[in-house]
């Protein structure tokens, strides 16, 4: 149970014991309980540095500097959320509400706020997603993936990439999002546009290449072309796939090794083989399903398959305008039939997987010292109590951002 030794550049940064905590996710399976949460029971943890440098039973806790008491809660780690559409200008409140009145969702809907993004500044882009991203962290979340999208020019492309790079390193180049209003006569000239220049002038900001692979947006050539040309210009591969129905998405993704594909809302046996073969991450977006009146995907399926999964809030002002990872996690146990420990997992430690990280979405040594008190005894309340603000306190890096 014990942990490493503090590593010698961590020597002079004073440590903090957290002590008080009722209940403890590792989210380590070497951990507590021994089960993919690693739940310790009456727990401590010390955090020196950035870090995490120790996890286990109170009793056996080392000495610190300092000590904060967190009064009997639940402590868990800070949420990963791994795929979120932050720079945009605008909202499409209108669209839900038609949809709530029984409209379909389209990928169309996109190029509206294309528009409004287009004719915002730097500086009002990058206050929305800075307060997004501030939203985000109140509610717990520490890790945060954004993508670009809604400027689909060269110059609106980098500029969107530029602000992410701001509030995140997990920076997702996706140029092949829609094919802008303006090009809509000719997308095999906006496809060499995304595959040439907006990837050359996106590539220097960005960590991750994206595509929506989808009816009314980009077929399986399409995408494999802007996939591969990013992986040819450094990038890292993931995909935006079988949302609004069966198609290629998901077998395309799984061929060109991409770390995860995102909404997996309609998924063929084959498509969770492949899956499963290549350890490639499904990431869920259960607040899409809810905010389109879609089906829900079962997560229990995906499980069965040996799919690892992740759960993400896909933050974005058209299909699912929502910043909460509590909320995401609700919804993943009521409506996709995950218990409460698995939604807990795919939210912290699914969402590292699916941005190949290994320092967060854990608490244990080594870690990144990201965690959310809750004010609550254990994690199951994160959907037990739907909608009730539970974070009391968060920690990003060892430093508390909150409470
Ligand atoms: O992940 N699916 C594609 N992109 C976003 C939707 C964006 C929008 O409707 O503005 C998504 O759901
Ligand atoms: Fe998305």
């Amino acid at each position: 149970m014990t942990g490493m030794p503090p590593s010698p550049h961590l020597a002079h940064a004073p440590a903090v014991v957290v002590t008080g905590i009722g209940q403890l996710v590792t989210a380590d399976p070497l951990l507590g309980d021994l089960s993919p949460l690693g739940v310790v029971t009456g727990a401590a943890l010390v955090l020196q540095g950035e870090q995490v440098v120790w996890a286990g039973p109170a009793a056996a806790a080392p000495a610190a500097d300092a000590a904060v008491d967190v009064g009997g809660r639940a402590v868990v780690p800070g949420f990963v959320d791994s795929h979120a559409h932050l720079v945009f200008a605008g909202d499409r409140a209108d669209e839900f509400e038609a949809r709530m009145a029984g409209r379909r969702y389209a990928a169309g809907g996109i190029r509206r706020t294309v528009e409004a993004t287009r004719a915002a500044t730097d500086q009002q882009l990058a206050a929305r997603a800075a307060s997004l991203v501030g939203e985000m962290l109140r509610q717990g979340t520490t890790t945060i993936e954004i993508k670009s999208g809604y400027g689909l020019t060269v110059a609106d492309e980098a500029r969107s990439l530029a602000v992410a790079r701001t509030l995140t390193t997990e920076t997702t180049f996706l140029g092949a999002h829609v094919v802008p209003a303006e090009m809509a006569d000719d997308p095999a000239e906006y496809v060499r546009l995304v595959c040439g220049p907006m990837l050359e002038a996106c590539a220097p900001h960005a960590r991750w290449v994206d595509a929506f692979c989808e009816r009314g947006a980009f077929d399986a050539d399409q995408a494999r072309a802007v996939l591969t040309a990013g992986m040819a210009a450094g990038l890292q591969p993931r995909l935006h796939a079988n949302q609004l129905g069966p198609g290629p998405g998901v077998q395309l993704a799984c061929e060109l090794g991409a770390a995860a594909v995102d909404h997996c809302t309609y998924l063929s046996d084959a498509d969770l083989d492949a899956l499963a073969a290549a350890g490639t991450v499904a990431t869920l977006l259960p607040g899409v399903e809810f905010s389109t009146r879609s089906p829900w995907p079962d997560a229990r399926r995906l499980s069965a398959a040996g799919v690892t999964v992740a759960v993400a809030t896909d933050c974005n002002p058209g299909s699912s305008y929502t910043s909460s990872m509590p909320l995401c996690v609700a919804l993943a146990v009521r409506e996709m039939g995950m218990t409460a420990g698995e939604a807990l997992w795919s939210a912290t430690a699914g969402g590292a997987r699916a941005l190949r990280r290994d320092d967060v979405g854990r608490l244990s040594p080594g870690a990144r010292a990201d965690l959310v008190v809750l004010d609550a005894p254990t994690y199951v309340h994160l959907a037990y109590r739907p909608g009730v603000p539970l974070v009391h306190r968060v920690w990003h890096g060892a430093r508390p951002v909150t409470g």
